[in-house]
Formats: structure tokens, C-alpha cells, sequence
């Protein structure tokens, strides 16, 4: 899917000036983009606008099928939030086929597809222990999983790496980035590491966002 975003804007009700003033991308199927830019910037809003969590006040945001139809990336996206959201009693594994079963009902292609994912973040041997026993990198791994899981074409990523030390968001990315081709990647990160291994790089200042040679 390719994720296009056309003029647009958003300001916060009784905030001065907008938040986003005029932001246009042209995302191509399989890429995976790195959005930066200092704190306060917009980058959450911006995720938010993309993925339909915040209603679009002014411009056009679409994912773009081979065939040129257009689909709300709400439907087509699997989000990998800044906070984990897990559900605690659940073991790692059963979390991972909740994104599994967003896009399939067979039970045995969901458990391959679990099991799967969680090997490629590391966590194959953690798959029976609830969450509520994983540290906070762990639940992020899974949370990643879990999108991994759901094979959605689009992953939006909201400082998906920010809790992780770097070895285990090396592991991470290595299992995002491996899905890049067949999907394609948004992520919100601080760590030039991580930025930099993305296939471009958006800086959002000043309400616009540009692309970082
Ligand atoms: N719900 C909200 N209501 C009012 N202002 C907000 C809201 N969410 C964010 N903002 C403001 O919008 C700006 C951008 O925030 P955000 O998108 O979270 O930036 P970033 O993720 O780059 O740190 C900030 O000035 C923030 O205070
Ligand atoms: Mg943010």
C-alpha cells in the first residue's frame, strides 16, 4: 500500500498557531519511512491524523492499493503504540493472536503466524508467561509482534524502540524492517540508529514535513 497525505492541517482547539500547516507525503508500497523532529513538534498528531485516531480536519490522507483504489489506513494498518497495551492475565502468545486473528479465523494459520512473530522479536521462549511478567521491552516486543502477526500491509509505529536499550531494539527493528517490502512502515523515533536504517527520513518542523537527504 502506498500512504499518500495531501495539504494536510491541524490545530488543537484554543491553540494559537497549527500544529500541522500543510504536510503532503507520497509513501511508496514497501518503504519504510523514519518520522523525527523535536518534542512538541506534531509527530503523535501526525500519526494519529494517519491512522484515523484523530479525525481529519483538513486535507486528504489515504492508502493506495496496486490497483489505485484508495482504503482508510484505519483499515488497512496495524499500530505499534508508544504505551504497551497488553492484556496482562493473557500469555505472551495469546496477545500475539489477537493481531493474528484481526486477519484471519483459522486457528491453526493464527497460531503459525504467532509463534512466528514472536521468534522474530526474540521471545519465542516467553510465549506461555502472562504479560503481566514481562519487563517493559519484553511487552513492547510483544506489542510489536502482535502487528507483525496481523500481516496488515501498513505498521504505524509511534516510538516503538523508546522504552528499549539498543541491543533489543536492534532485534526489533531487525523484525519491522524484515516485513518492509511486502509492508509498509511508519515509525516515530528519537534514536538516529533507528532513523537511519529506515529507507527515508521525514522531518517534521515548523507544521511541514520534510524529506532528509
Ligand atoms: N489533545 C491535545 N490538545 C491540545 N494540544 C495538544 C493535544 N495533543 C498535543 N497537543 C499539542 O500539539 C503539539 C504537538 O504535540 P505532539 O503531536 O504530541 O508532538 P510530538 O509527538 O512531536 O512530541 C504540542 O504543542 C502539544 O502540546
Ligand atoms: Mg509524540
Amino acid at each position: 500500500m502506498r500512504l499518500v497525505v495531501r495539504s494536510l492541517r491541524h490545530a488543537y482547539p484554543g491553540a494559537g498557531s497549527p500544529v500541522l500547516d500543510g504536510v503532503d507525503v507520497d509513501l511508496p508500497a514497501g518503504t519504510a519511512a523514519a518520522v523525527v523532529g523535536p518534542s512538541g513538534s506534531g509527530k503523535t498528531t501526525f500519526m494519529a491524523l494517519l491512522g484515523g485516531l484523530l479525525p481529519v480536519q483538513d486535507g486528504h490522507v489515504a492508502a493506495v492499493d496496486q490497483d489505485g483504489r484508495e482504503h482508510r489506513v484505519a483499515d488497512v494498518a496495524s499500530w505499534v503504540l508508544q504505551t504497551v497495551s497488553l492484556l496482562p492475565a493473557r500469555t505472551a502468545l495469546d496477545n500475539v493472536l489477537v493481531g493474528a486473528w484481526a486477519t484471519t479465523a483459522d486457528m491453526v494459520v493464527a497460531r503459525q503466524r504467532a509463534e512466528a512473530a514472536l521468534a522474530d522479536v526474540g521471545l519465542a521462549a516467553r510465549a506461555k508467561d502472562p504479560a503481566r511478567v514481562l519487563s517493559g521491552g519484553e511487552s513492547q516486543r510483544v506489542a510489536i509482534a502482535r502487528a507483525m502477526a496481523s500481516q496488515r500491509p501498513v505498521i504505524l509505529a509511534d516510538e516503538p524502540t523508546g522504552q528499549l536499550d539498543a541491543a533489543t531494539s536492534a532485534i526489533v527493528l531487525d523484525g519491522m524492517l524484515a516485513a518492509r517490502g511486502e509492508r509498509t512502515v511508519v515509525m516515530v523515533t528519537h534514536d538516529a540508529e533507528v532513523a537511519a536504517r529506515c529507507d527515508l527520513v521525514l522531518e517534521l518542523r515548523d507544521g511541514r514535513l520534510r524529506e532528509r537527504s
